[in-house]
Parts: structure tokens; C-alpha cells; sequence
């Protein structure tokens, strides 16, 4: 890890570190982000890895162009324009519908997506230069306050990860407002876009719930689950004969297991490669219609606490678990 002033040189090497798969700490103007290129899952993955984060949330996901936006909407809500006429570049998180590009990790398994333009010359150059959005949450560890300085981030991710992009203190040094546009514009965190200001262009916006978990607008409810039962395996668990089976094995599937369909998350037993398989495999399933899911256990350790805890909250209540 090293810390580089964010000069034109320094961006190069940062925007080739992230083509490479990498991890690059940058300046916005709200705080600073930790970023992956949006189409690496296994990248991803291991954002939420250094985050050391129990659960999975969906990542917001930065731009340089609107033209940008048709890689990670799949269509763009009519009241999306003029928000991104007045407010972008800025500090405004917009919601859309995901496109079928962007992997599964990045949206937590959402059918929908976050995305903004930062306000910030160094963040703007990264993205154009990588020429491709860049995933990034705030480059703070679970439970920290959100990094303005590049010092914040070396304390909190330094040894974890392959750049820091120093630009100094971040202007605004409070998150992005985050909107959700697919249906009637609702704000789900407030940020450094006043919703007065929101409210003034597209009329009366909608105030979401407050969320049991402060300054995690990806609440639970919003979480994508299987449409299928899902059961955590379990040494006593009797599988149901008449069922379609579908099984999510870790490394592989049982010989003898009768089931209808299989994934296998990683097959070296990477906990990286299975948390960045893992929604699509579950979509996988559900897409093959089976009635049942039969989930693995993985270790809990590092992204492992992870999977568990989404495998754990798509069980649900609705099967007697151990
Ligand atoms: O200012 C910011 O927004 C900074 C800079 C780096 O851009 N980023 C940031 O990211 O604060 P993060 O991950 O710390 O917070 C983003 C919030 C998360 O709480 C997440 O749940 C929510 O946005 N979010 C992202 N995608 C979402 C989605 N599809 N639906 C609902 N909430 C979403
Ligand atoms: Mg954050």
C-alpha cells in the first residue's frame, strides 16, 4: 500500500490498479470511497473483505459521463433528468433499476442500482481513465466514521489495500443524499443535497421509515431473498422427497444428494470467489424454479460472517431452523 498525491501520473497508476482488480482509495467531494471496477465481482468481494462489514450492502457506483448510466440502469426513470441536470456533478445518489451488467455483489443481490457523478476532479479523472464506473462505499471499516482525509483511511484500511489517491480533505465531508427513483422519489439517507433543493425541481419527495439501523438505508426489507424456501443444512435435516431440490454447495455437492439443481460457490473453498458468487447463484436457483433451496454453511470467518448472515436472513422465520 502506499499513499500518492493525487497527480495526473499517480491516477494512471491508480486507474491501472483498478482494471487489474485492485483496490483504490479516492477523494470525492463528500468523503472518500474505496474502489473497485464494477464488473470484477471477485474485486467487490474483497471491498466488503476489508470493510471487515458482517452483512452485505449494496455499493453505490460512480461515473464520469451520463452516457454511463445506460451500463448500470436498465431504463431511466423520467424524473432521473432534471435531478441530474441540477445536481450532478454532486452529491446525489440516484436509484434505477439495474441493468443486467452490473454483477450481483454490487447491488447485494438488488434488482436495483445506486449511482451518482461525484463533484471532484481527481474522482472524475480516476473513473475516465479506468474507463469504467468505479463501485465504492465509503472507505471507512464497519461501524467507523466515513474518511475526509487520506490519513482517515490509511489509520482505518492502510495495510488492506493496494492505493491511497491523497487530495486532500474532501470538501462537503458528509455522504451523498441517496433517492430511490423507482417509485415515488423517496429519500433514504439525507446527504450533502439538501432535500429542500430536491424538493424545489421534482416536488414533494417521500421520507422513508427510519431505518432500525441509523446510516444504513439498505435495510433489511429492501434485501433481495429467494423466492424459494431456503434451509441452512443441517445435520438432523430430513430433505422433503417430493420437492424440487435446489442445492447451494460451498466447495461440492454431496454424491449422493438428489437435487434438481446445484451451485457451487467456490470450489478451492474461497471464501472471496463464494462471496462473489453467491447472489447470482441464488438467482440462479430461483430462475430454475425449485421449491426448495438447501444452503451449505460456509465458515464464519472474514467474508464467510457475511454469507451467513444473507443465507441466515433469506431462511427467515418461514423453516424450523436448528
Ligand atoms: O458520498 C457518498 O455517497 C460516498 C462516496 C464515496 O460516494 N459513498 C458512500 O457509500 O457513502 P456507502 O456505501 O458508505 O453508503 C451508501 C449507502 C449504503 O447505506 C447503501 O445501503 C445505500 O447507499 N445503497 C446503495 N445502493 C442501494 C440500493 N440499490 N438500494 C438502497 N440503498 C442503497
Ligand atoms: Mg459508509
Amino acid at each position: 500500500m502506499g499513499i500518492l498525491p493525487a497527480n495526473k501520473t499517480n491516477i494512471k497508476i491508480a486507474a491501472r490498479t483498478i482494471t487489474q482488480g485492485g483496490l483504490v482509495a479516492f477523494p470525492t467531494e463528500t468523503v472518500y470511497g474505496l474502489g473497485a471496477d464494477v464488473f470484477n465481482s471477485l474485486a467487490v468481494a474483497r471491498i466488503f473483505e476489508v470493510k471487515k462489514r458482517p452483512e452485505f450492502d449494496p455499493i453505490i457506483i460512480h461515473i464520469a459521463s451520463v452516457e454511463d448510466l445506460n451500463l448500470i440502469w436498465r431504463q431511466r426513470p423520467d424524473v432521473a433528468l432534471p435531478l441530474i441536470e441540477s445536481f450532478w456533478p454532486g452529491p446525489l445518489t440516484l436509484i434505477g433499476l439495474k441493468s443486467p451488467k452490473i454483477p450481483e455483489l454490487v447491488t447485494a443481490g438488488l434488482d436495483t442500482a445506486a449511482v451518482r457523478m461525484p463533484n471532484h476532479s481527481v474522482a472524475l479523472a480516476l473513473i475516465k481513465e479506468a474507463k469504467r464506473p468505479i463501485a465504492a462505499p465509503s472507505a471507512n471499516l464497519f461501524g467507523f466514521l466515513s474518511p475526509t482525509t487520506a490519513s482517515h483511511v490509511a489509520q482505518q484500511l492502510g495495510s488492506q489495500i493496494d492505493l491511497i489517491l491523497d487530495g486532500g480533505p474532501t470538501p462537503v465531508g458528509i455522504e451523498s443524499t441517496v433517492l430511490d427513483l423507482t417509485g415515488k422519489p423517496t429519500l433514504l439517507r439525507p446527504g450533502g443535497v439538501p432535500l429542500e433543493e430536491i424538493e424545489k425541481i421534482i416536488g414533494p419527495v417521500r421520507i422513508a421509515p427510519p431505518s432500525p439501523k441509523p446510516l444504513a438505508p439498505g435495510q433489511l426489507t429492501h434485501h433481495y431473498a429467494p423466492r424459494a424456501t431456503l434451509v441452512i443444512k443441517h445435520d438432523n435435516l430430513k430433505l422433503p422427497s417430493k420437492l424440487k431440490i435446489g442445492y447451494l454447495a460451498f466447495s461440492s455437492a454431496p454424491a449422493n444428494i438428489s437435487a434438481y439443481k446445484v451451485e457451487i460457490l467456490s470450489p478451492s473453498r474461497n471464501l472471496r470467489e463464494a462471496a462473489a458468487n453467491l447472489f447470482a447463484a441464488l438467482h440462479r436457483l430461483d430462475q430454475a424454479k425449485v421449491d426448495i433451496i438447501i444452503a451449505e454453511p460456509v465458515p464464519e470467518e472474514g467474508l464467510g460472517r457475511a454469507i451467513m448472515d444473507r443465507l441466515r436472513k433469506a431462511a427467515s422465520a418461514t423453516y424450523p431452523q436448528r
